[in-house]
């Protein structure tokens, strides 16, 4: 094995999505803006209308979703990316929005017990090294009765699109740690969330779920 090889074999799962996402920056408004066209139509709107109050984005990237909040909305956004995070500033001054932004892992976010109202997290699960392990945080910094809403790409409900997935990810979680067949849904319910409302799109490889934390 090479040095770079080893270094990289060394490398913690963060740290080897932080690099990825660095390198990505760049070109991801292009590419995302694509398949928010084609493949997640309607998704951020269907997130910003559910927001409200003290709303706290986890793995924000460059801040796509900022521009469906309310405008009386507090917005704070966590993100490992310092690349991603920087073009996000970049989009809540372009906005007017006065977004509170911080590096941080979503697996340990830097924000105390129950001090939103609402937690955001848009096609991140995805590539969240434990998404379990992400989720119980969203759950400790909600408050009691705090909406959870996620959207996401997931495994199909049709198999052949399905097995398509899953040999793409063959290729894609080793790359970038990227799944195309996870599905957070069961996570939320082991969470301990209460699910109010969830909807499948696309051959059901997108979905966007309302849960609360319970009261
Ligand atoms: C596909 S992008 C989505 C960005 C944004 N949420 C959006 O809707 O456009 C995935 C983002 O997750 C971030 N990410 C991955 N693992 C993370 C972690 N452990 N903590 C925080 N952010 C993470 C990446 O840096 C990247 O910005």
């Amino acid at each position: 094995m090479t040095s770079s090889g080893k270094a990289r074999a060394r490398e913690t799962l963060a740290a080897r999505q932080q690099r990825v996402w660095d390198k990505s920056a760049p070109s991801y408004d292009k590419q995302i803006a694509f398949f928010e066209k084609t493949w997640f139509g309607g998704g951020r709107e269907w997130v910003g209308e559910r927001a409200h109050s003290r709303v706290l984005e986890v793995a924000i990237g460059t801040g796509r979703s900022l521009a469906y909040y309310p405008a009386d909305a507090t917005v704070t956004g966590i993100e490992l990316s310092p690349a991603m995070l920087a073009i996000a500033r970049q989009r809540a001054a372009g906005l007017g929005r006065d977004v509170d932004l911080r590096e941080g892992d979503a697996e340990h976010l830097p924000c105390g017990d129950a001090s939103f109202d609402t937690v955001v997290c848009a096609l991140s699960l995805c590539t969240i090294p434990s998404p379990a392990a992400a989720l119980g945080e969203m759950k400790r910094v909600l408050v009691p009765g705090g909406r959870l809403l996620l959207l996401d790409h997931i495994g199909s409900t049709w198999p052949p699109v399905y097995a398509a997935q899953w040999l793409l990810e063959r290729i894609t979680i080793r790359a970038a740690g990227e799944h195309f067949t996870r599905r957070q849904l069961p996570l939320v319910h082991a969470a301990g969330f209460q699910v109010v409302e969830t909807e499948r799109h696309k051959a059901g490889t997108v979905e966007r779920v309302h849960a609360v934390k319970p009261a």
